[in-house]
């Protein structure tokens, strides 16, 4: 048990729960209504826990990575009859997930903070990319899997991440039975499209959240299904070697792909942006669709400025609508809800105008395709309920009282925060002072505004505008003819004392008081309102209780109570009127997503250079000048040109043998080929001078970045595991990249694996294939292999002993590492350079000839099997 200060909640979840994963209860206090009462005997306040708060049910706490989905995910594997059982765990073979027993299972996840939420039907196999994608904070998994699957879920999920064990449920809810958690009910015909899994692990999830909010009611969307075949699949290891969201060195952003091509203009297109590049699309539809938007904002710059100025006026708007259907949200909320509502009304019209414009016009074919993808954009903003919901609340808020109001309330903070801040520097220690918020610590300890001494305010801080309700109105106006009263009181009893010095206040200490400042003839005064006692008085001021004003103070304070209530009242409707509007506006947002990730590609593309890929159901690339994303950006930070490579693969050649020394650019080229088909299927333009692109299934690589993050493996059973993955399961649409396979174990070990997963590659799963090695013989072995390219890159030796990379990839095979060289440049003492040399001077002859011919019989025997 701990306590902390309210004020400090934000701080202590952030650590209690995003930095410990611990779980979060929050009691809070209720007023008892009479039966409440009488229950507790008579205690006024009833405390129980209102919701309790864990890292994938957070809603709105201001520590949330906004450029991040806060996902929960429920797993569930389906056992079949047989009991989950515990697995032997000294097996060596534990990696349960990629093991041949595929069995089904359900995924749901969702995000409290935006209401989005997802499920996938997939297998076990499958299941290590899905949970790196999918990233969530919390997963949820049954209390009776296996302890070895339990491990290696944990390991999937990074040692830093809390799972949380639900007992496998006995009866499961349809979807259809959940109705009142979503934005809308969900038909039976809807339910029954989801597998047996998901919807138990959609139950699971629902269950596990209605528990966790203590039944605030939680408006999601519906579920929206991910589909397999639709997405192209980035395996595990792809996401991390490829460095698709962060680095695999330090685990940052920058280097990334995403924080590469990151343009985006609010936080929810950030968000949609990176779910994008953890899943590209694998219908070629979407994928032209989403590029003929992007070609609309790269022809037309100015459009795209625009849409983009717009943009950024829209705030937040899918956590800003969540809020609302949460109960939560503010009037400041509301405003920034209007603000984002006018911003998508004049989106609309700015696209409209340019449909329009086009529409006159016979547009060639590409134009066409551009106009009706803008269109369809067009008709999915739907404004009619949004944009009365806008009028409605500026009508209704008084946006400059609710400023005023915000800095009353700052004022006052920042009071009470130098009332800490002095009571702390008289009786505290360091350590409490230390405990202050940043903010509260800064404060000056001079209060030169006395907070007490505030009389009471007639400018009121009310935040709607009179006319919001005829209630309010009337409401208005008895409490300005109170304020009458208060004057003409104050007018009579300042004629009957004859001065001017008397004033009707209120003090939190003291009530409704009279006071009379600075009067000489402060007794005649008394007598003349017939006062007999004081409540306080100083040298020159006197403060007494007077009937008139006391009773007339509780009238005013009534009927500020009134407006209070009714200000609240009109407040619920417009939190209401946001829920019935919350489709439409959930809606609205997605395609300001779109519209922002489409604008983004389109400002990247201009301003790298980039080309619109060519996509078709082919099964070969034809790429031309293609770039690293990052790599490039990085050279030309430290003012290195980057060489552009062709790639040529599908067709006759399928696989493409790559060596070449240390540092030439291999495996650059590996990864660039990816990320360029990546980029290509999310619907981006690419780094290259030209691009055509058979669409790929899935991506595989064998890259081997920082493969002990992964789980307590050695490198070879690293290698081995996931060169297992991709020979299982690459198919003809799939893209293989592999980068010196066979490099974790002895050279002819090594060769001899290598030679087996070409000849595999190449005669079974017949798909592209970059094969990046320093096993050149493996070039030799493989000369009668049908559709294999050799290809290599160099160094240029000058006369004087330098040398450079030349970086261009050349049809051959380089058979020299300068694995010397490159160990000279690094710093490798000159000393031990000399010896290596004479040692490889040595050994080469032994090297050569007869230990090639046993890998070379050692692959023939392989070839034969
Ligand atoms: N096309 C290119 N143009 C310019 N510089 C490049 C290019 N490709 C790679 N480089 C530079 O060379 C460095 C090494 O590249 P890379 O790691 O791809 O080499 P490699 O051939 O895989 O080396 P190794 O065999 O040691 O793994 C990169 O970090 C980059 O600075
Ligand atoms: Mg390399």
């Amino acid at each position: 048990m701990a306590g902390f200060p309210f004020y400090q909640l934000d701080r202590f979840l952030k650590i209690l729960v995003q930095d410990l994963q611990k779980y979060v209860a929050i009691s809070e206090e209720f007023a008892n209504n009479l039966a409440g009462k009488a229950r507790s005997n008579g205690l006024m306040f009833n405390r129980k826990v209102a919701r309790i708060v864990t890292p994938g049910t957070l809603i709105d706490e201001k520590f949330m990575d906004h450029y991040e989905h806060n996902f929960l995910l429920a797993l569930y594997i389906n056992t079949g009859d047989q009991e989950a059982k515990s697995v032997d765990t000294t097996m060596l073979s534990s990696d349960e997930l990629s093991s041949s027993s595929d069995q089904s299972v359900g995924l749901s996840w969702l995000d409290l903070s935006t209401g989005d939420f997802f499920t996938q039907h997939t297998t076990r196999s499958m299941l290590p990319s899905a949970l790196v994608r999918i990233g969530a904070k919390e997963v949820m998994l049954d209390e009776g899997l296996g302890h070895s699957l339990r491990r290696e879920i944990q390991n999937l999920v990074g040692q830093g991440h809390r799972l949380t064990y639900f007992p496998r449920p006995h009866s499961i809810r349809p979807l259809s039975a959940w109705s009142d958690s979503f934005e809308s009910p969900i038909s039976l015909d809807l339910a029954a499209t989801f597998s047996t899994e998901e919807t138990a692990a959609c139950h699971v999830l629902l269950e596990y959240v209605q528990t966790q909010m203590q039944g605030m009611d939680v408006k999601l969307q519906a579920p929206r299904r991910k589909h397999l075949e639709d997405t192209m699949i980035i395996d595990r290891n792809s996401l991390k070697g490829l460095e698709i969201l962060e680095t695999a060195r330090d685990g940052l952003g920058k280097g990334s792909l995403l924080h590469a091509v990151r343009r985006t203009s609010t936080k929810s297109g950030a968000r949609l942006l990176r779910d994008r590049l953890t899943s590209p699309s694998a219908s070629l539809s979407v994928i032209d669709q989403r590029l003929d938007l992007v070609s609309g904002f790269v022809e037309d710059p100015d459009l795209q400025e625009n849409i983009t100025l717009l943009l950024k006026r829209s705030y937040d708007s899918q956590r800003l609508v969540q809020k609302f259907s949460l109960g939560r949200g503010d009037a400041d909320d509301l405003l920034c809800l209007s603000r984002a509502i006018d911003a998508s009304s004049r989106i609309k019209s700015v696209l409209s105008e340019q449909v329009g414009d086009d529409r006159g016009e016979k547009a060639p074919d590409s134009i066409s395709h551009r106009c009706e993808t803008l269109r369809s954009m067009v008709c999915r903003l739907n404004m009619d309920g949004p944009e009365e919901l806008s009028t409605r609340i500026l009508q209704t808020i008084d946006e400059e009282a609710l400023l005023r109001k915000q800095r009353i309330e700052e004022q006052d903070a920042a009071d009470a925060a130098a009332l800490a801040h002095e009571v702390i520097a008289t009786e505290g220690s360091l350590e409490d002072f230390d405990s202050l918020p940043k903010r509260v610590r800064s404060q000056k300890t001079d209060r030169s505004r006395d907070s007490k001494e505030s009389e009471t305010d007639e400018s009121n801080t009310w935040i709607m505008r009179r006319h919001a309700s005829f209630t309010l109105q009337q409401l208005h106006k008895s409490l300005e003819s109170l304020y009458q009263e208060k004057t003409s009181l104050t007018e009579k009893l300042r004629s009957d004392a004859k001065t001017t010095n008397l004033s009707l206040k209120w003090t939190p200490g003291l009530g409704h008081i009279v006071h009379i400042k600075g009067s000489k003839a402060m007794s005649q005064c008394l007598d003349a309102l017939g006062v007999t006692r004081t409540v306080a008085s100083s040298k020159s001021t006197r403060s007494f209780h007077l009937p008139s004003w006391t009773n007339l103070g509780a009238r005013i304070d009534e009927m500020k109570l009134q407006i209070r209530s009714e200000e609240q009242l009109i407040f619920k409707s417009l939190r209401q009127a946001v829920i019935r509007n919350l489709v439409k506006l959930r809606r609205n947002s997605a395609v300001l997503d779109e519209l922002d990730v489409a604008c983004s590609f389109a400002f990247l593309a201009r301003e790298q250079g980039m080309v619109r890929p060519i996509l078709n159901m082919g099964f070969s690339h034809k790429i031309v000048g293609g770039r690293h994303p990052t790599v490039k950006l990085g050279l030309e930070e430290k003012g290195r040109p980057f060489i552009n490579n062709d790639c040529f693969i599908g067709g006759q050649e399928r696989i493409w043998l790559i060596t070449g020394p240390n540092m030439a650019g291999k495996s650059t080229f590996l990864r660039q080929n990816a990320l360029i088909t990546i980029l290509a299927q999310v619907g981006s333009f690419v780094p290259a001078e030209y691009a055509e692109l058979g669409i790929v299934d899935q991506i595989f690589s064998r890259i081997g970045a920082a493969d002990d993050l992964f789980r307590d493996q050695s490198t070879f059973m690293v290698e081995m595991l996931e060169t297992a993955a991709i020979l299982k399961h690459a198919s003809q649409r799939s893209f293989v990249i592999m980068d010196e396979v066979g490099r974790g174990t002895a050279p002819e070990d090594g060769i001899a694996i290598g030679f087996a997963c070409l000849q595999h590659l190449h005669d079974v799963s017949r798909c592209r294939t970059l094969f990046a090695t320093h096993f050149h013989s493996l070039a030799d072995m493989t000369s009668d292999f049908g559709n294999l390219g050799r290809y290599c890159t160099g160094i240029i030796e000058e006369s004087n002993g330098s040398f450079s990379f030349i970086h261009k990839l050349e049809p051959g095979v380089n058979r020299k590492s300068h694995a010397l060289k490159v160990a000279r440049i690094a710093g490798v003492p000159q000393s031990v350079i000399e010896v290596a040399r004479t040692v490889l001077h040595d050994m080469s002859p032994i090297l050569s000839q007869p230990r090639m011919e046993e890998s070379q019989t050692s692959a023939t025997v392989l070839a034969r099997q």
